[in-house]
């Protein structure tokens, strides 16, 4: 019997250097503070704070008060210290071990945000594509979005989200795309 399925972590990724994480963290405040400020934006500002008055600036930064603690991370597996689905199927693959403490280049492609979170949305070489599990890119099992459609780093949530709502998020955007809409 191996021990090894008993110790799974919470969760497998990549996690940014200190540097770039830090890096990260100004550009994503930078990005509320300026959405903030935008007067196309104010119109959306009743989603995100009800009772503002429209002519102030909206606080996106006050909305989106739940950040991560410590260094940013893509999550690839939740596996739930291998009580998720597929946990083990993910940790016992050849590639996954291979790459433990490897460093990868990420490539971040935009930023997003619903009223319930905003993160980064990533676009994955095909060397991380390896690492990627075959089961996280759908909301719907009926869900067909390409691989790594999740792909993501979670900057922030409001109040009473769970951060596993970023990726849910980033994935109804690509199903807006896929379907040809404007995001
Ligand atoms: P995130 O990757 O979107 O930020 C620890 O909770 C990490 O695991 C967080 O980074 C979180 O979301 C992710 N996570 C939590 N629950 C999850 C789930 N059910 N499915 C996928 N990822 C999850």
């Amino acid at each position: 019997p191996s021990l090894e399925k008993d110790f799974l972590p919470v969760y497998y990724g990549w996690f940014l250097s200190k540097k770039s994480s830090e890096h990260l963290r100004k550009t994503g405040q930078a990005f509320l503070d300026e959405l903030g400020n935008l007067k196309a934006f104010k119109k959306e500002s009743k989603y995100f704070l009800p009772d503002e008055d429209p002519k102030i600036k909206l606080d996106l930064t006050g909305h989106f008060a739940k950040r991560p603690p410590g260094v940013l991370h893509c999550t690839t597996k939740f596996t739930d210290f291998g009580k998720a689905l597929g946990a083990d199927e993910y940790a016992q693959q050849e590639v996954v071990k291979a790459s433990y403490g490897k460093a990868f280049t990420l490539t971040i492609s935009a930023l997003f945000l619903t009223t319930k979170t905003v993160g980064a949305r990533l676009e994955l070489s095909e060397q991380e594509l390896l690492l990627w599990p075959g089961d996280v890119d759908k909301i719907l099992p009926i869900d067909n979005l390409p691989k790594g459609s999740r792909a993501h780093i979670t900057l922030g949530c409001a109040n009473g989200i769970e951060p596993v709502q970023t990726g849910i998020d980033l994935l109804e955007f690509v199903k807006l795309e896929k379907a040809g809409n404007k995001v």
